[in-house]
């Protein structure tokens, strides 16, 4: 039988698992240097929890199914609907605010290219009950901040506020139905797809006009009093300006300055209310957005207290690809340091006893298992890039020796059986 792996799923191998661990390590090093600490949610959660308030473009990517109690289950396609139904389970009463990171995989039936997986890993965060404009910026400084730790270069993070144009829609008295298909277009970054669908829900050429300049408008700073001039009269869009205004004057506190205001972010997910965000990286194709996240408002939609929330999470297989194309990798660590080599079958538990010694010292040792020959053993250890070798004789141990081999000088020293951990403890670097 030839089984092949699902379609749109990876396997990952030694040097690729390598790489995203220690990817992954510094991330978390900067979440938890920012006070977040790490949550596990199920990999799978009622359907309910995803199809509520997560927009249609999710709703067609939800793997789907039913248990044999005839539970409606679904993958979870993201986080942070778990997470807020965490949040309402365990949390309300703790102290605010609350900041969670996590890492693992979600789930989305798309059609596979690079970059986009049906099996995928985010590593992001929420953070719930800050002040608003506070709360975002330092989310925005915290993603940042890893990518910079990281050294990934030419990144732009895009910062815009849903409130802007929504304020405008709701002015002009457009349906919140009809708002979301606009968003989602707005989205898809589409202008043309974009007057198509204004034309659809006959929207007034002003209101059309001052849309599509809107959803145009990018820049730093001066964006700002461009915008204020066009919404002027709009209090709630000018609120969320304000908003926007105070979020960029906090970020640079934070020491981020090199951000983009973009008005034309939507976002995919539904659940957003106010500040989003969305990092790109360019040379990675169409899926250059390597991070998306903002405040949303899905704790209330669950049930919850009104509590302002806020998160973005990496995909971090885009992160890992990006840090690729621009010839980032991380330091590999040696599998093995030391490969104990029983020369012949009598001395192998006197090779396993060395072998465990080492180990509980924390070095990074491997021994023969399956009874080779001397020059076999030395060409695997050699395969495995081990720096030394122990050649554990009869002869040397009758003297209490072991000989040491260095492979990569190729020279070889007996050392007392005693002083070996001692020893190699020196040598190999923890
Ligand atoms: P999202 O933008 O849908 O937001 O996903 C976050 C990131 O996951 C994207 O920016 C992208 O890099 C990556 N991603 C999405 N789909 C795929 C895929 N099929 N294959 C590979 N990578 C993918 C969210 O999921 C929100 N929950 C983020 C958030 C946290 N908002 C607030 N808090």
């Amino acid at each position: 039988m030839d089984i092949q792996r699902p379609r749109g799923t990876r396997d990952f191998l030694f040097h690729e698992m390598s790489q995203r661990k220690q990817v992954e390590n510094t991330l978390r090093r900067i979440f938890e240097t920012y006070g977040y600490q790490e949550i596990k949610t199920p990999l799978f959660e009622d359907l309910a929890l995803f199809t509520m308030k997560s927009g249609e473009g999710i709703m067609e990517q939800i793997y789907h199914f039913q248990d044999k109690g005839g539970r409606d289950l679904a993958l979870r396609p993201e986080l942070t609907a778990p997470v807020a139904r965490l949040y309402i389970n365990e949390l309300q009463k703790k102290s605010k605010p609350i900041k969670m990171y996590y890492f693992g995989s979600c789930f989305r039936y798309e059609r596979p290219q690079a970059g986009r997986w049906r099996q995928f890993w985010q590593l992001g965060c929420e953070l719930i009950g800050g002040r608003s404009p506070e709360s975002e910026a330092e989310i925005i400084a915290l993603s940042a901040h890893c990518l910079e730790e990281l050294g990934l270069e030419d990144f732009e993070i895009h910062i815009g506020n849903l409130g802007i144009i929504r304020g405008i829609l709701n002015e002009a008295g457009v349906s919140r139905g009809e708002q979301d298909q606009i968003m989602a277009t707005i989205d898809k970054g589409d202008v043309k797809e974009l007057k198509d669908i204004l034309e659809t829900f006959r929207v007034d050429q002003n209101l059309k006009d001052v849309l599509i300049t809107l959803v145009g408008m990018k820049g730093h700073r001066e964006v700002i009093d461009k915008v204020s001039r066009i919404i002027d009269g709009n209090e709630s869009a000018l609120k969320a300006l304000k908003e926007l205004e105070e979020l960029l004057g906090i970020l640079e506190a934070f020491g981020f300055s090199n951000y983009i205001v973009n008005l034309g972010i939507a976002r995919g997910l539904d659940y957003y209310s106010g500040t989003v965000s969305e990092i790109y990286v360019h040379g990675l194709g169409a899926q250059k957005q390597i991070s998306g996240g903002g405040t949303y408002n899905l704790i209330e939609l669950f049930g919850g207290e009104t509590v302002e929330s806020t998160g973005f999470a990496f995909g971090f297989d885009r992160l890992m690809e990006a840090l690729k194309k621009q010839g980032i990798t991380m330091p590999q660590s040696r599998t093995v340091d030391v490969f104990v080599a029983p020369i012949s079958q009598e001395v192998k538990l006197q090779a396993f006893e060395i072998a465990q010694d080492l180990r509980k010292n924390g070095i990074k040792t491997d021994v023969d298992l399956v009874g080779r020959k001397l020059k076999r053993i030395l060409s695997h250890a050699d395969s495995l890039g081990a720096r030394y070798v122990l050649l554990v004789g009869e002869r040397d141990l009758k003297e209490g020796k072991i000989t040491l081999k260095d492979m990569e000088l190729g020279e070889q020293i007996l050392v007392e059986i005693d002083q070996v951990t001692a020893h190699l403890i020196k040598l190999c670097p923890q």
